[in-house]
Formats: C-alpha cells, structure tokens, sequence
C-alpha cells in the first residue's frame, strides 16, 4: 500500500525524497501483487477465439505495450497491433479484432475515445487500469488489472513495469487457452516473471551507477536511446521518462532506422544509450551501434549477463543488469528510470511535478 508522505518509513526503514523514487523503489511489491490480481482470471471464449488484439494507449502505457508486444506474439501465436489513442481515435479505418486498453489512470480521454470506436462497432474490449473505478476500469468487458498500487509521481514508474507484467501473463494465459503459440517459450517465460520481484531488488541496487550516468547526461543538451524490437520501444520508452523530468530533448529510435536519417544528428561524443538483451537479436542491435560509435557517438549498452561480453566489444560502458534476455525490459527499465530521476535532480527540477504535465490527461 503506497503512503501519501514520501518520507514516511517503509517496512524495511527507508525513506524517500520523492514520490516518484518510492515509486521506483515499490517494484518488486507492485509485481508482487499485480501477480496476485490476476492468479485465476480467466479469459472469456471471445479473447480466446481471437487472433487478432489492438493494443490502444498514450504514452507510457502504450510503451509497455510496444514492449510487451513480441511476447504476446511469440506466446500466444496471435497479432498484436499498436495504435495511438490519440490518432486512432480520429482514423477512417473499422477497427477489428478485440482492443486492449492499456491505461494506469483508466481516465485518459483519448484512450476512452479510441475505446467508444470498438464499443460502436460491437467489439469487445478488454481495460488494462491501475484505478479499477476508472471509466475505462468500469465499462471495458474484460478488466486485466494492474493493481501497482497508487501512483502520485507524474511519470509513470512502477504501473510501466507492472503493465509489462500483466501484459505477458495476459499471453501465457492465452497461449494456453488457445492452445496456440510457443509452449516451451511460454513455460520459460512464466518461470522468468515469478522472479521479477528479486531482479526489480537487485535493479533498483544499480542506482550508484545511474548516478554517475545521470551527472553526466544532466551537462548534455540531447541523448538518443536505440534498440531492436523490445528494445527499440524501451528505448522510447527511456527517452521519454528523460525527457518528462529532466527536459533534456531525448529521442528513442530503432536502431535500425538510423541509418534513414537520425544518424545525421550524431557528433563526436553525443551520448547514445542502447538497449540490448543478450539474445539472437543482439548482433544487429550492435551493428547499428557500431555505425553511430563510427560517427562519434559515445555508447553506453545496457544489457543483461548474457549480452555484455559482446556489448562490451562494441560500447565505450557496459552496464550489465540482473537476470538473463528474458527479464531484461523490466531490469533495463528500471535503470531507465532511476537514470531519468536522478537527471532531474541533479538539475534541481521538480521531479514529482514536472512542468507542463498532468498525471491524468482528460482533454483531448
Ligand atoms: O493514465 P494513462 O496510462 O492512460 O496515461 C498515459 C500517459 O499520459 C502517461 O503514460 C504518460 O506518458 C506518463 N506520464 C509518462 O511517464
């Protein structure tokens, strides 16, 4: 249960400055009990007979659903498209298949519009909320709950990850009922995410070394943040949170792309962050990096055990975080966050309350 007081104690003594670093700090309990709304949910024949899922968010939330999106695929052998609330909402095209909504605060306007398109056309949709008596929370046919926990911190920290979560247990669960999708990946997968509540501990451990990162972005004017599949949206995703506290102009890109354009940014020493999992896909990822370190950037891999002896042959850093490919967004977003708090506070900005922003957007 979060405390409304940053500072008061928690169970193990510490306290926090802000809101939003308790937050960061409440992962592994948020996932703990994000593990427990969902133990025996069940999916109704419509989700189950379904093969075709549009993923609909802003911003963070749809983040973690362009993060999450490969697993679901690879888990349930079924589509997962992404869309933008906010251009959705306004498309000519009928939508199809079953919606996902993903959204902490269940009040995002755009979220709700994009929403009332699928209820218009008979089609089912199914709220992935944080607040239950929200209006997506109320009137989705399916609720997949997140229960992190209250959230007062603007950025989305610990409902990020939890989503994550709640996405790739959404499909384990419907691999499973389909009979569809990946079994022996999904069987890996489950194993992996019952340990996410020590991986988060041992992530949020790194924080001395998203100090010293932190002190040094905090002097730059941009950061670029790449990666592939993934990563590519966790990149977007660090970025983001960089960009929302610290207001360093930050861009997350697929490393892939650069090479149509962004690369022209890079100049001798601008900073580039690469998320890469210690996977198959790691040689491509560091393809691409080597061409902007080519350039003069100076790259910083966040990785996991398995990936860092060959980020290390390619990045000027190496940071190397708990837990194998398998956990990596949750660990790797984790350090994203700790990376963009500590930015804004070495910059002295309001780091619960940054500028400009709302926790809920309810206009258009
Ligand atoms: O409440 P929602 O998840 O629908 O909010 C969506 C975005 O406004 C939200 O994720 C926003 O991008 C975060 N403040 C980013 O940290």
């Amino acid at each position: 249960q979060t405390v409304a007081d940053p500072m008061a104690a928690r169970e193990d003594g510490r306290r926090f400055a802000h809101h939003t670093r308790r937050e960061i700090a409440e992962q592994p309990e948020a996932l703990a009990a994000t593990d427990a709304a969902l133990k025996g949910l069940a999916l109704p024949p419509d989700v189950v007979a379904c093969d075709r899922f549009t993923v609909i968010a802003c911003g963070s939330s749809l983040f973690a659903g362009a993060t999450a999106r490969e697993a679901i695929e690879r888990a349930a052998g079924v589509t997962v498209d992404l869309e933008i609330a906010s251009e959705f909402r306004d498309r000519a095209a009928p939508p199809r298949g079953i919606a996902i909504l993903i959204s902490q605060s269940g009040e995002t306007a755009d979220t709700i519009a994009a929403m009332a398109r699928f209820r218009a056309a008979g089609l089912s949709t199914i709220g992935m909320v944080n607040v239950r008596e929200s209006v997506i929370g109320r009137t989705a046919e399916l609720v997949w709950p997140i229960s992190a926990g209250q959230e007062i911190g603007v950025a989305a920290t610990k409902s990020f990850t939890a989503q994550l979560l709640a996405l790739m247990r959404f499909g384990i669960a419907l691999g499973e009922a389909r009979g569809t999708g990946d079994a022996a990946f999904r069987t890996r997968l489950a194993r992996a995410l019952d340990d996410l509540p020590r991986i988060c501990t041992e992530a949020e451990a790194m924080e001395p070394i998203a100090r010293i990162l932190a002190e040094r972005i905090a002097g730059e004017e941009e950061a670029l943040f790449i990666g592939r599949g993934w990563g590519a949206a966790l990149a977007q995703e660090g970025a983001l949170k960089l960009k929302e506290l610290s207001y360093i102009r930050a861009e997350g890109y697929p490393s892939g792309e650069l090479k149509h354009g962004p690369i022209a940014v890079i100049r001798e020493g601008s900073p580039v962050i690469v998320c890469t999992p210690g996977d198959a896909g790691q040689a491509k990822v560091l393809a691409n990096a080597s061409a902007v370190a080519a350039r003069g950037a100076h790259l910083v891999a966040l990785t996991d055990v398995g990936g860092a002896e060959a980020a290390a042959a390619t990045a000027a850093e190496t940071i190397t975080m708990p837990g194998d490919a398998l956990v990596a967004p949750f660990a790797q977003a984790v350090f994203l966050q700790l990376l963009a708090y500590h930015t804004a506070v070495v910059l002295g900005h309001d780091v619960d309350r940054p500028r400009n922003l709302a926790k809920s957007v309810t206009v258009e």
